[in-house]
């Protein structure tokens, strides 16, 4: 059984090894990771509802850095700070309020036209490369750009910047999900942070002044309602977590979720037909074969948890991926079944008091990019074999690096 969530074939077949983990046994410890993984459905579920595991991250992290690494990353650090994800109640729910109070449905709502427009021109761009070359990479030409226009769009950040947002995103999570202590990438990270936390005071001040219908100007109302205040690296730290969080994660989704559709034309062709199932397709892709494989939370408190001892300071890695392909939850879970009634209750997005804020923004985005794919182009077929697709080696998410397409019709514009 593989423990070592980054061998080669745990990332390429990340599903298959999480089915041997679950199998054998509801947690089992993970000697290269020095954490233990939750593998099933209930479990998952029960521990993300318990106040003994800690979403304080951060602590242990910097704790483990080399002193020059910290050193380097001081002021990153402060930034992720105000991160509601990395806190516990109560201060959780101070940096979360205003947040929700600014990012509501209704807002998100109100883009769909937008996200539509933006869609249909990656779609244009899409058919375009077919035409030229016979094939187009879906991750370049829809995945990646939708989520990144969107978000900076709803920010109220110039769209033109995206590039730079993906370096300093790519900088800045080698750090929050520790893949790199090297002190050659703090340096970089930190100078992205540091960037960074200038461009959005700049964009803060500039809408303080001067209020606009986007989130920042939001933001800045609701600041106050937090007890104490929102502090100005506070609120420069919840605008780099929307930009951030709403990157990669959606670009992922879309990118897996296609993957899932050209693989099973059967469930292809049914959603070409039924359109207005699109709602409850998306969960069950992302149920299927969703983004984040993993959550990570630190024993607080020690305690036995279904016959093993959770000593405090452990890390403990939540299998949402796994969680979503139990079959003690839901039938025949390896099989795609987009009118599948339950698939709702997936954890792709968490659960409990972390649960995801941007699911409404990351589900109507998912749900108008498929759904017009697949209207689009309803005889979209892989333009690889299955085995040249490769994913990013980490063991958060679960990342496309390319998606080659085709298709015969080449989607015609609706017009
Ligand atoms: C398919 C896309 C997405 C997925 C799979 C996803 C997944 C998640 C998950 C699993 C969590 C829980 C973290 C935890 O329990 O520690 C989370 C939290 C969060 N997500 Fe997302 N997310 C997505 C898109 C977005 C978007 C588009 C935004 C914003 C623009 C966003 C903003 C957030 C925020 C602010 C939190 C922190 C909530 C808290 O700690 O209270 N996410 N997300």
């Amino acid at each position: 059984m593989i423990t070592d969530l980054l061998a080669p074939r745990a990332v390429a077949d990340a599903h298959g090894v999480y089915h041997e983990l679950r199998e054998h046994a509801p947690i089992t410890w993970l000697p290269e990771h020095h954490a233990w993984f939750v593998a099933r459905y209930d479990g998952v579920h029960a521990a993300f509802r318990d106040l003994r595991l800690s979403s304080d991250r951060l602590t242990p992290l910097e704790a483990r850095l080399d002193p020059d690494a910290r050193a380097i990353l001081a002021d990153t650090f402060d930034l992720l700070r105000g991160w509601m994800v990395f806190h516990d109640p109560p201060h959780h729910e101070r940096l979360r309020g205003p947040v929700r109070r600014a990012f509501t449905p209704r807002a998100v709502e109100a883009l769909r036209p937008h996200v539509v427009e933006v869609v249909d021109e990656c779609l244009d761009d899409m058919a375009a490369d077919i035409a030229e070359h016979g094939r187009t990479d879906l991750i370049t030409r829809l995945a990646f750009p939708l989520p990144a226009i969107v978000i900076a769009e709803l920010l109220g950040v110039p769209v033109a910047d995206r590039d730079e947002f993906k370096t300093w995103s790519t900088q800045l999570a080698a750090i929050v999900f520790g893949t790199s202590d090297r002190s050659s990438q703090a340096e970089r990270a930190a100078a992205g942070t540091a960037r960074f936390a200038e461009y959005f005071t700049g964009l803060i001040e500039h809408y303080e002044r001067h209020p606009a219908d986007n989130l920042i100007s939001a933001l800045i109302a609701a600041r106050d309602t937090a007890e104490p205040p929102l502090s100005a690296t506070e609120l420069v730290g919840a605008c780099t977590l929307l930009l951030f969080g709403g990157h990669e994660t959606t670009t992922n989704l879309i990118g897996n979720a296609t993957r899932a559709l050209v693989e099973h034309p059967d469930q292809l062709r049914w959603l070409g037909a039924n359109p207005d199932a699109i709602g409850g397709a998306v969960e069950e892709l992302h149920r299927f074969d969703g983004t984040t494989k993993l959550m990570v939370r630190i024993v607080g408190e020690g305690h036995e948890r279904e016959g093993v001892e959770f000593e405090p300071g452990q890390t403990v890695f939540l299998g949402t991926a796994s969680a979503n392909r139990d079959p003690r939850a839901f039938d025949r879970p390896d099989e795609l079944h987009l009118d599948r009634p339950d698939a709702h209750k997936h954890l792709g997005f968490g659960y409990g008091l972390h649960f995801c804020l941007g699911a409404p923004l990351a589900r109507l985005e998912t749900q108008i990019a498929i759904g017009r794919l697949v209207g689009r182009f309803a005889d979209l077929e892989l333009a690889a074999g299955p085995d040249e697709l490769r994913y990013g080696a980490t063991i958060l998410g679960r990342a496309l690096d390319e998606l080659p397409v085709t298709s015969a019709g080449a989607g015609a514009s609706p017009g």
